[in-house]
């Protein structure tokens, strides 16, 4: 263990119990702070929110609603992939693995990996890597639930993890990156980001990611655009946020959640629609905003996939896939790969 901490000389350790650590970097990285992303994502002629924005606590408990909707198929979809995975996934692992994943607020998937594992190995290890400090609370449950199990929670952007991990030891990863988070970057930033997670792998690693899949567009827009309105709550959220945390006036009252598939670059796109001529003030950004009746702010772009897409984006940042998952419809994704 000491040669792991002379390793990582820019995080801090909490030991919590001898199950249960954390590790935190000492100084946050160089990062633009959030009233000057808004200062300057909303300075320009198409205006944009950044989705991670989405999650405060208000924000995490609405995603958690739109989870369990009867049009938001991704979720369940999932879990039905992940159930039908219990008796195919352990003829890849073996008792050396330790699973990593990225963004932890999934339990229930995360639980689903675990029995796997368990049933290997005396003893699991999970590193859960996530910018929030909430995986201190899911972690607190999960040992209760998991006997033989060690969790190290990395507090840090998946990137800062991830170079963490590359540092840390010489076990086998399995890494996870279920939801199809992965949608919310941009072609490029995709490709990078996937790099990045190759890089950081040793041969015998194992990468493990859930991509939702190009459908019919009525689902897709009823998945983002509910009955019961939760996503446009979710999607309006981001003003109250701003206004709480930068001084801002929005009136919700004056804007409309406004979800469409555009079919030609796969991905859903999420916006918020001034419903009248405002101009809002957004103090902390210095930032005097000035909106049309029916102009957009773009919030989210939620990227969908062809199975061809999928083993071409895998192929061209370094994977080599091992098996590909689907449901019955073939609505949604697992892909587990090694590195190439
Ligand atoms: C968490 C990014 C996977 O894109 O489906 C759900 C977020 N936005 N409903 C997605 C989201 C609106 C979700 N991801």
């Amino acid at each position: 263990m000491s040669n792991t901490i002379q390793k990582n000389l820019d995080y801090k350790k909490y030991v919590v119990s001898t199950k249960l650590q954390y590790f935190k970097p000492h100084a946050t990285k160089i990062e633009k702070t959030f009233a000057e992303e808004i200062s300057s994502s909303l300075n320009r002629d198409s205006k944009f929110i950044d989705p991670k924005y989405f999650y405060d606590k208000k924000g995490s408990d609405l995603f958690e609603k739109i989870c369990s909707l009867p049009e938001y198929y991704p979720t369940r979809t999932e879990i039905s992939i992940l159930k039908q995975l219990q008796d195919e996934l352990p003829s890849y692992l073996d008792e050396n693995f330790r699973l990593v994943e990225l963004g932890s607020g999934t339990s229930v998937k995360t639980r689903l990996i675990l029995d796997i594992l368990v049933k290997l190995q005396d003893t699991t290890e999970y590193f859960p890597i996530d910018i929030s400090e909430i995986l201190t609370e899911s972690s607190e449950q999960l040992l209760k639930d998991y006997d033989g199990l060690h969790i190290t929670g990395l507090i840090d952007t998946y990137e800062g993890g991830l170079q963490f991990l590359k540092n840390f030891d010489d076990k086998k990863n399995l890494i996870i990156f279920l939801g199809s988070s992965f949608g919310n970057f941009s072609p490029n930033d995709g490709c990078e980001f996937l790099k990045k997670i190759n890089s950081t792998m040793k041969s015998g690693d194992l990468f493990l990611i859930g991509l939702d899949l190009v459908k019919d567009s009525s689902v897709l827009e009823s998945a983002y655009d509910d009955s019961q309105g939760i996503t446009a709550e979710f999607n309006l959220n981001i003003l109250s946020r701003i206004n709480d945390e930068l001084d801002a006036d929005f009136s919700l009252k004056n804007f409309s959640h406004y979800a469409i598939y555009n079919e030609k670059k796969q991905r859903v796109e999420m916006y918020l629609k001034s419903l009248v001529n405002q101009s809002v003030i957004v103090s902390k950004s210095n930032l005097l905003l000035n909106l049309e009746k029916n102009e957009l702010i773009h919030t989210e772009h939620s990227h969908k996939f062809t199975l061809s897409q999928i083993s071409e984006l895998l192929d061209s940042t370094g994977f080599q896939i091992k098996q590909t998952w689907l449901d019955d419809n073939k609505h949604f994704s697992l892909t587990l790969a090694s590195k190439n």
